[in-house]
């Protein structure tokens, strides 16, 4: 376990090169490799999650080879996969658990998938109920990881989803390509809507009504070239590291600007953080942007309901721009928060206490009032990568030294964090 002792900095100057998005990355994987023909698939996101994915997907037959800039993917066809030897291991990425799991419901083999102590710890229940409604078979010691599907002829079912869960909706939405009939996933509020606008890439028809998707099984997929934007997620502790910096200003390119994760943006707005947003277009039906973020004065706000999906892994950096905003931020709806890598609603509250925030906990959020200055302290990040990013950033306007401890896993969704932040830093 590495520990990272991160110092106060005077201002933040440059360029910030960001991973590929891993839910595409997750997602151009799992879909071309069950499609027919080669897709190359650029910009794909370097993170561990993602190399749990193709590990997954290689065991199970997949063909995935490195090329310049990027892999090229041999789809095998929906039925092409085979049984694989030994447990497919998902790591620390739930994307891989579930979405996967959608596929491995309706092959002819049986499969078990686990991962890591944090993975073992997650609700599985709500992707095992609607896969076993489609006629999965499916044993798990308590719904959590490891879990064991026997593939079997699916049916298509009409799921109303208690969660917005991204991960649900796609592992529901995969299934139901293989089944009969209309499959219709319906959620409180939409979550991120990537599996719709890839499978739409490869030739399915799907409708998208905001909380409402349905597509109509079965159906093959059109393997499909993929150029994976910027993570919008891994840009967020860049936009809030500017804005809480003196002097500061950060340029992200081909930022991926897809409606369903730009919350981030909208709740700086109303914080009155200072960035501009450059349209760059459309690639692979997902919008991209530039981001430039310069040093603000913030003011709290309120964030709950519908928002939430659009934030949900931004709220531990929005935490940390909390702290210094002029008044109360209120983040509320955010229950989900506590299933994640870690508890992240205690992870947060617990780190930001130790640094001298004023925060306090909620059954689904936070109330952080602010402005407090800082101050350094020992950070646990849980092993939660995004834990660790936040509170690294927290650490360039903290007064003193904080040292992140265990901060490996950053290479969960961005390996090369704290060489982006070393190349922005002068003091
Ligand atoms: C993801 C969906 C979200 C998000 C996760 C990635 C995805 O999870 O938190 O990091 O790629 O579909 P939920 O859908 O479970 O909220």
């Amino acid at each position: 376990m590495t520990d990272k002792i991160v110092r106060p900095v005077k201002r933040l100057q440059g360029i910030v090169e960001l991973p590929g998005d891993k839910s595409i990355s997750h997602r151009a994987l799992l879909l071309n490799a069950v499609a027919n023909g080669d897709s190359r698939i650029t910009g794909l996101s370097g993170a561990n999650d993602v190399q749990s994915t193709a590990a997954c997907l290689k065991k199970l037959g997949a063909k995935i080879n490195k090329a310049k800039g990027g892999v090229i993917v041999h789809g095998v066809g929906m039925q092409g996969l085979h049984a694989p030897k030994g447990v497919l291991n998902a790591g620390n990425s739930g994307t891989t658990l579930r979405l996967l799991s959608g596929i491995l419901a309706a092959q002819d083999f049986t499969s078990t998938i686990d991962g890591d102590e944090s993975l073992r710890n997650r609700p599985m229940r709500r992707i095992i109920e609607p896969l076993e409604l489609m006629g999965a078979r499916i044993t798990s010691d308590g719904n959590k990881a490891p879990i064991t599907i026997a593939g079997n002829p699916l049916r298509a079912i009409d799921f109303a989803s208690p969660i917005s869960s991204a991960q649900v909706k796609s592992c529901v939405l995969i299934a139901g390509l293989y089944a009969r009939g209309v499959t219709r996933v319906t959620e409180p509020y939409q979550s991120r809507d990537h599996t719709q606008r890839m499978l739409a890439e490869m030739g399915v028809k799907v409708h998208s009504a905001g909380e409402l998707t349905a597509i109509k099984g079965p159906t093959e997929l059109a393997a499909r070239d993929i150029d994976v934007p910027g993570d919008i997620s891994a840009a967020a502790f860049f936009l809030v590291a500017a804005a809480l910096s003196q002097n500061s200003e950060l340029t992200m390119e081909n930022v991926g600007a897809n409606l369903t994760r730009t919350g981030i943006l909208d709740a700086m707005a109303s914080m009155g953080a200072n960035f501009e947003v450059l349209q760059q277009g459309e690639l692979n039906n997902e919008p991209r942007v530039q981001l430039i973020a310069r040093s603000s004065s913030l003011k709290g706000t309120t964030l709950g309901g519908a928002m939430i999906p659009r934030i949900i892994d931004e709220i531990p950096i929005i935490a940390i721009a909390a702290t210094q905003a002029d008044g109360v931020t209120t983040i509320k709806d955010a229950g989900e928060l506590r299933v994640k890598e870690s508890d992240r609603i205690s992870a947060i509250s617990d780190n930001l206490l130790r640094m001298g925030a004023r925060v306090r906990e909620l059954k689904d959020g936070l109330v952080i009032t602010g402005p407090t200055p800082l101050r350094g302290a020992e950070i646990d990040s849980h092993g939660d990568h995004r834990i660790a990013m936040a509170f690294s950033i927290a650490a360039l306007i903290a007064e003193g030294e904080t040292v992140i401890k265990d901060v490996d896993c950053v290479g969960i969704s961005f390996p090369d964090f704290y060489a982006r932040l070393d190349s922005i830093c002068s003091d």
